[in-house]
């Protein structure tokens, strides 16, 4: 019996990814979170592009009264998320669903309903990936976030034009190198498209090592 929880335990660990700038950036994120949220904020939050699992089950535990919801594309992260969840015993984190974020927001989580969502949040994946990510985000943020539901964006970004300091314009080239759709966004080019679906970004907060925290509100 002893043996078989063991091997299950390990067997569970063994899918827990760990990357180093989750871990790292997980603290100033939640105390973002808890700045724009009250810790009572109710309803559901989704999380497109969790990962390993690590940020949302953290998240989760501080703010008891949302359901938590996370998503993710690569086969390996939702075995992740999933392990996460078992090992930290956290209650309001649902399983992870499979969603690509350039898909119609209709079919993302088998339906989750017009206005459903209180809180959406993206961290670290617009700039590893082709902008249609971001469009399909915004988009889906329209379709399914309530009147005055947040969309969190984090990571690195230029702004109006000038990406600094230098160790962030090495990344972009580094990032176009890997994929030439890739790359740091503009948070001019960012915010064009949140007003065509209908959000405002009523906050930029500066991040540790260069990364920015856009906060956005869905129009009533
Ligand atoms: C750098 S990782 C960030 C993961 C996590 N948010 C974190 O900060 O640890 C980027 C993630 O974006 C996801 N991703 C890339 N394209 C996607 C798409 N079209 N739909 C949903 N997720 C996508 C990848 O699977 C990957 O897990």
């Amino acid at each position: 019996m002893i043996a078989r929880l063991f091997g299950r335990t390990r067997a569970e660990l063994s899918k827990m990814l760990q990357f180093p700038a989750t871990e790292r950036n997980k603290g100033p994120i939640l105390e973002t979170l808890q700045k724009a949220l009250p810790p009572d904020t109710e309803g559901l939050a989704l999380e497109v592009a969790s990962g390993s699992g690590a940020h949302i089950t953290h998240f989760a535990q501080h703010f008891p009264r949302l359901t938590w919801l996370p998503s993710e594309l690569e086969d390996r992260n939702l075995q992740s998320i999933s392990a996460f969840i078992q090992h930290t015993k956290v209650s309001n984190v649902n399983e992870p669903v499979l969603l690509d974020v350039t898909k119609d927001a209709q079919g993302w989580g088998g339906g989750l309903g017009k206005g459903s969502l209180t809180v959406i949040l993206n961290v670290n994946m617009i700039h590893i990936s082709p902008w249609e990510t971001a469009v399909g985000l915004f988009a889906g943020a329209n379709y399914l976030l309530k009147p005055g539901g947040y969309l969190f964006l984090y990571g690195p970004f230029a702004v109006h034009g000038s990406l600094t300091p230098e160790s962030n314009v090495k990344f972009d080239q580094y990032l176009k190198s890997q994929d030439c759709r890739w790359g740091v966004r503009d948070i001019d080019d960012v915010e064009k498209l949140a007003r065509t679906n209908r959000l405002q970004m009523h906050q930029m907060v500066d991040m540790p090592a260069n990364n920015k925290m856009l906060i956005f509100q869905k129009e009533d």
